[in-house]
């Protein structure tokens, strides 16, 4: 018998600068990313989402390989700035439009659009102004979170407020990988903090305007210690807290947890009641991103959380030095369910980089992938019978895409791009993923 229910969405994802190319097209503005990315040594090779998959112009036979595949949901972000050039104020109606034109052509193909409103671009204008670190920042989302509303509320149900508030505040403001390239450890917990104020000021925009669902998706990863001393199992705990627990006691128990404060000292800002109040706002579901899990030593000299990955002797990595870790996938669902209570979830991104080889006409083969694919998804499934109400699942990625600062150099997509060409050609997990969604689980075995 399938847990699978009917209605179970089995998805893909991508992000909007990751794959529509065409920053500036039609009046749009720049994003932070834009901007960070045509700074010299910021992205590995020198790559940009100037053109990225060209998702832009060619969504519609995007939509196309979705419905080969048999997909009833697709999940993708609005680039802000195509809306809001400025950031606020102004509206772009072309900029709209694209993304109207892209729900239509999905809901004519009956695949179900899931909306991210904010995928990590944020106006570059809105940057200028201290980005998340301004506490403006959270009404200036709520306010292009209410355009998005009245423009699409009526043909999308499923919203997310913030894609991994924590990677943007981890590596966009302490480690500088990312856009806007700081390492302020001032700014990090302002900024965690602005960005939990923005979806709680997102919901409640929502809520304002009443249709369909809306939740958080956040990236969870299971803390080991490396050994079993007493440092590592602290290192573990400051890891869990720091990663883990940030942004869901944040928002579901309405307090940060106790290791934050001692981890930045002077740099731990007091928060006011009614902010704290405020981030208790009630949300519909939570989405979780789920790709590997770390082993942490002691490190006392690092960055918070002072603690190091170690690497496992033995284990299988995939090309971002992921460890290939499907039962912590089943832990995690489960630590959520106990923790926070029977909140329903989405698996909102999964799924391995791996390099592949040369499309031919056979196609593309990508066992480790397919396997990736087949081990998570029972892991999905062992929870479920364990009582965790999962709804969905969306696959990282439907293309190949631009990595963010790892460039085009890291493939996750279940349909091969060439980037030269702009040919797509799925692979065999796109094709192993097309039978397990046909067999609604049964050809996972
Ligand atoms: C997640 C991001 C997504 C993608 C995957 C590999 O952290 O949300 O955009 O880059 O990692």
């Amino acid at each position: 018998m399938t847990l699978f229910k009917e209605n179970f969405l089995w998805g893909a994802a991508t992000s909007a600068y990751q794959v529509e190319g065409s920053p500036l097209a039609d009046g749009a503005g720049p994003s932070n990313w834009h901007h960070f990315v045509h700074q010299p040594g910021t992205v590995l090779n020198g790559d940009t989402g100037d053109v990225a998959c060209d998702h832009y112009r060619r969504y519609a036979e995007d939509v196309a390989l979705m419905r080969q595949l048999g997909l009833n949901a697709y999940r993708f972000s609005i680039n802000w700035s195509r809306v809001l050039p400025e950031g606020r104020g102004r509206i772009n109606p072309a900029g709209l439009a694209f993304y109207q034109r892209l729900v239509d052509c999905l809901l004519e193909h009956g695949i179900q659009p899931c909306v991210t409103l904010f995928h990590w671009d944020l106006p570059l204008a809105l940057d200028e102004q201290g980005g998340w670190a301004n506490r403006d920042c959270a009404a200036w989302f709520a306010d292009y979170a209410q355009v998005m509303f009245r423009a699409l509320g009526d043909k999308v149900p499923l919203w997310a407020t913030l894609n991994e508030p924590w990677v943007v505040m981890d590596a966009g403001y302490m480690h500088g990988v990312h856009a806007p390239g700081h390492r302020s450890l001032r700014e990090v917990p302002l900024v965690a903090h602005n960005l939990l104020r923005a979806h709680a000021l997102g919901v409640q925009a929502f809520r304002a305007e009443g249709k369909g669902q809306i939740g958080l998706v956040v990236n969870l990863e299971p803390k080991y210690a490396a050994t079993p001393s007493l440092e590592d199992a602290a290192a573990m705990q400051r890891g869990h807290a720091y990663m883990n627990r940030w942004f869901l006691d944040g928002v579901l128990l309405g307090a940060y947890p106790e290791e934050l404060p001692a981890m930045f000292g002077a740099h731990w800002p007091q928060f006011t009641a009614e902010d704290m109040r405020l981030l208790l706002e009630p949300f519909d579901f939570l989405g979780i991103n789920y790709y590997t899990r770390t082993v942490n030593r002691d490190a006392p000299d690092a960055l918070p959380p002072h603690a190091e990955p170690v690497r496992q002797e033995g284990a299988e990595y995939t090309e971002l030095g992921w460890e290939v870790f499907p039962e912590g996938l089943t832990r995690t669902l489960l630590w959520v369910k106990q923790r926070y209570g029977n909140i329903p979830l989405y698996i909102t991104e999964n799924g391995a980089a791996i390099i592949d080889p040369p499309a031919t006409q056979g196609g593309v083969a990508d066992p480790r992938r397919v396997e990736y694919l087949r081990s998570h998804l029972l892991a999905a499934r062992a929870a479920m019978r364990q009582g965790v109400d999962l709804r969905g699942y969306f696959a990282w990625s439907l293309l190949d895409n631009l990595e963010w600062s790892l460039g085009f150099s890291k493939p996750f997509g279940l349909v091969k791009v060439d980037f030269t060409t702009q040919q797509r050609t799925i692979k065999d997990s796109g094709y192993f993923y097309r039978d397990v969604i046909a067999s609604r689980g049964a050809a996972l075995g």
